[in-house]
């Protein structure tokens, strides 16, 4: 089967069709990355370009190196270092690179919206690779494929995300994907970190931890943003995790083998309690794993794999 689209902008858009196909390129693709040679020739000759406008480790690195081990040339701009900072716009920018002959584009952004901006004037194919507060996919997908390739299966399963869903872009592509797959999604946070109405989304809230955790197969703690808040909702970190860190006393009301996920990069002790992080039940590091197979399969998929 064929992903008849031109961008990965969003999971919203996404049909279970269409994540059933990429986390089963991204299986396929797993293999590539224990060999002693990490290359296959799929994609040589073509030119991946990552554009970052917002700082990033584990979605940028992975990007690059899923590019790599696909054979595939990469280019990274940085905004600090380009003539962004100069004051060219953003669709400027993207039409100049353009300009290079890319073969893809992955951006990340601050604003809600800039890849959709840009995949709606550039030809080439465009990844969201965070857009504000509003969705990152591949993280989404990344997630999803860890949780099926250990459970066997998304549908039925109950997944408790943690803390500041309103800022959380990885929450929203979660929560659109997961739904989507048939699992049950709970959420817990503070009042002021939750959106009003996200119940549509088909979700249920709670305003207690134990609640969301109770009998939980997953539960994903979510970063606190400090740098998306504009005002403080929030006493103070250690009133927040006093009531919202994930801990050896609260996690003992989920499933036994819980999986305990965390997008990263993690507040230690804010957000989950270190011994917590590290515990047999934690897949946080698998899910940066699993980041490099996601991407190659959308490389794949939207560069190459079509033709
Ligand atoms: N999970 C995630 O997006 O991490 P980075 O910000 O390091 O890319």
């Amino acid at each position: 089967m064929k992903l008849h689209r031109k961008d990965i902008l969003g999971i919203k858009e996404l049909s279970v069709d269409e994540i059933n196909l990429i986390l089963e390129t991204a299986d396929s693709f797993v293999e590539v990355s224990t060999r002693e040679i990490k290359k296959v020739p799929t994609l040589r000759g073509k030119t991946i370009i990552t554009l970052f406008y917002e700082p990033s480790t584990r979605t940028r690195t992975s990007f690059e190196i899923a590019a790599k081990r696909l054979s595939a040339d990469t280019i990274s701009i940085s905004s600090s270092t380009s003539s962004v900072v100069k004051g060219e716009t953003l669709i400027d920018t993207a039409k100049n690179l353009e300009s290079m002959n890319p073969d893809l584009i992955v951006i990340r952004h601050s604003a809600a919206g800039a890849p959709h901006m840009i995949a709606g004037v550039l030809n080439e194919p465009v990844i969201n690779a965070g857009d504000g507060a509003h969705e990152h996919p591949t993280q989404a997908l990344l997630d999803m494929m860890t949780i099926r390739s250990i459970k066997g299966k998304l549908a039925g399963l109950k997944v408790a995300i943690v803390g500041d869903i309103s800022h959380s872009r990885v929450a929203r592509s979660n929560i659109y994907g997961l739904t989507k797959m048939g699992a049950s999604v709970h959420l817990a946070g503070p009042a002021t970190m939750i959106p009003y109405g996200i119940e549509n989304m088909g979700v249920v809230v709670h305003t207690q931890i134990e609640e969301a955790i109770r009998d939980a197969d997953v539960v994903m703690a979510l970063r606190i943003q400090t740098e998306r808040e504009k005002q403080c909702i929030f006493p103070s970190l250690r009133e927040y995790a006093r009531h919202f860190s994930l801990n050896r006393r609260n996690i003992g009301s989920a499933a036994k083998d819980v999986l305990i996920m965390h997008p990263g990069p993690v507040n230690r002790g804010i957000e989950i309690s270190p011994d917590l992080a590290e515990s047999a039940n934690s897949v946080i590091l698998q899910q940066v794993t699993n980041g490099v197979a996601v991407r190659m399969a959308l490389l794949y998929l939207l560069a190459g794999g079509n033709a």
